[in-house]
């Protein structure tokens, strides 16, 4: 196929080095970006003397036309095209001509790549922003109506202390307010024009950065021509913070299928987010959240990827590159379709009370609170740990739990147990007396909700 680049070679290139090296299918979806960006540097050549205001025009009403006609679906983008930049370019100059060939001036494909990919990882990142403020929201939903379902908080997944469920929902909450700081974080990096970086090393027209920086919302000029084109610092940073949305995710994907396992029995899922088996007809499967967990791996795989493109490549700009957009578009579609099922999944979930309180009854959850009440009495720690522990064993010996063991059984163990014992450890004061600031108590929990009302506004 003949090439745009024809000279220095007959770029008469095999076929199946055109499919080898083409982009097209990829980067095809930055076309707006990519017209966007054409407007903003022609408009440029024109304000500089570069071109003349008539060509501007000619330019602009060329993009302008290509850019309807894709979206109208009149124009398809050619998938032999090398990729979405050298698409646009063949059709302006197809359409107009002469001046199309002028709007290359001072600019490289490089800088392109660049801008376009910034313009629309922009974008999408605040659509991801969205999406994860609508889970917060589902959160924020299942949170309020939970103040004072009571179940047992784990660690090593052996029932631990009472805590509330909205509690344990809020802990989700905070990671994901804390990865919508990521993604602010990344993008107002990324947020700085390479355009006008021209392949590497600048250009000898008299050109404006600044003005196309602004045109297209940019914060400002890169520094480095070389720099601007050649580091994709950027694509490594989005993706990580997407990754680190999936681990959230996949960590609370692996509770829902936990929570609604007939073992726990805390949570049903509403039947729209749950499939069945094709053999068992008892069966309702958690497979959207297995299905967020699954993918997770996905998504570290392409921040791997991206990480090991860049490394070892020499300044400036080499085609490996043309791999970023695979590892972070992907990245960007897994965790964008994540959220999307995710949110709906949560806010539609039912949480079953009864059984919550019923696995807290069990596993002397209420243990280290019994251990307290015997320090309260004047008892060193130490010594109120080894007491209790010694009453949970006889309390799994005659098969009682800590609040029906008799108080003369209690007080073979310890002096210090009086009737007071029985109300320190009922679950719902075990719950309300952990009043310290970020506890399971209902002032803590509701300071979050406030906070994370106030984030999602
Ligand atoms: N499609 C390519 C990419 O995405 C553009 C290549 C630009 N530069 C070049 N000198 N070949 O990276």
């Amino acid at each position: 196929m003949a090439k745009m680049w024809a000279g220095r070679t007959d770029s008469v290139t095999a076929k199946a080095a055109d499919d080898f090296n083409s982009s097209v299918a990829v980067d095809g979806r930055m076309f707006r970006q990519d017209i966007e960006g054409s407007l903003a540097h022609a408009e440029m050549l024109a304000g500089c003397g570069i071109i003349t205001y008539a060509e501007f025009g000619e330019i602009a009403e060329g993009l302008k036309g290509i850019l309807a006609d894709i979206e109208s679906g009149a124009l398809k983008i050619d998938p032999e095209a090398e990729d979405v930049h050298m698409f646009v370019e063949a059709e302006l100059t197809a359409r107009i001509g002469d001046a199309g060939k002028k709007l290359h001036t001072a600019r490289s494909r490089n800088d392109q790549v660049a801008v376009d990919m910034r313009l629309y990882l922009r974008e999408e990142s605040a659509e991801v922003v969205a999406l994860v403020k609508e889970l917060l929201r589902a959160v924020l939903l299942q949170a309020k109506a939970t103040k004072e379902f009571i179940l047992p908080g784990y660690t090593h997944l052996q029932r631990a202390q009472p805590i509330v469920f909205a509690h344990h929902l809020l802990a989700y909450a905070m990671m994901f307010v804390r990865d919508i700081g990521r993604i602010n974080d990344a993008v107002r990096r990324m947020n700085v024009s390479p355009l006008g970086s021209c392949a590497l090393a600048g250009t000898t027209y008299d050109t404006d950065r600044t003005f196309t920086a602004k045109k297209l919302g940019f914060d400002g000029v890169s520094m480095n021509s070389i720099d601007g084109v050649s580091d994709r610092d950027f694509c490594v940073e989005l993706i990580s913070a997407f990754a680190l949305v999936m681990t959230h995710l996949s960590r609370f994907a692996e509770e829902v299928v936990l929570w609604t396992s007939s073992e726990f029995g805390f949570v049903e899922l509403d039947d729209a987010y749950t499939t069945g088996s094709s053999i068992m007809p008892q069966k309702k499967n958690s497979d959207m959240a297995e299905l967020v967990r699954g993918k997770t791996g996905r998504v570290y795989g392409d921040l791997m990827a991206m990480l090991t493109v860049l490394k070892g490549l020499p300044l400036a700009y080499n085609k490996d590159m043309q791999e970023d957009k695979e590892c972070v578009f992907d990245a960007l579609d897994t965790v964008k379709a994540c959220l999307g099922i995710f949110a709906p999944m949560i806010a539609t979930m039912k949480p079953h009370r009864e059984n919550m309180y019923r696995a807290a009854g069990k596993g002397f959850i209420n243990a280290t609170d019994l251990a307290d009440y015997l320090v309260g009495k004047g008892m060193p720690f130490r010594t109120a740990y080894k007491t209790v522990g010694e009453t949970v064993a006889l309390c799994i010996k005659e098969d009682k739990t800590l609040e029906e063991l008799p108080m003369e059984e209690y007080k073979k163990i310890s002096d210090l147990y009086d009737e007071g014992l029985y109300d320190a450890i009922s679950l719902v004061n075990c719950v309300r007396r952990r009043t310290s600031e970020g506890g399971t108590g209902a002032a803590s929990v509701n300071r979050q909700i406030a906070f994370v009302e106030e984030f999602v506004k």
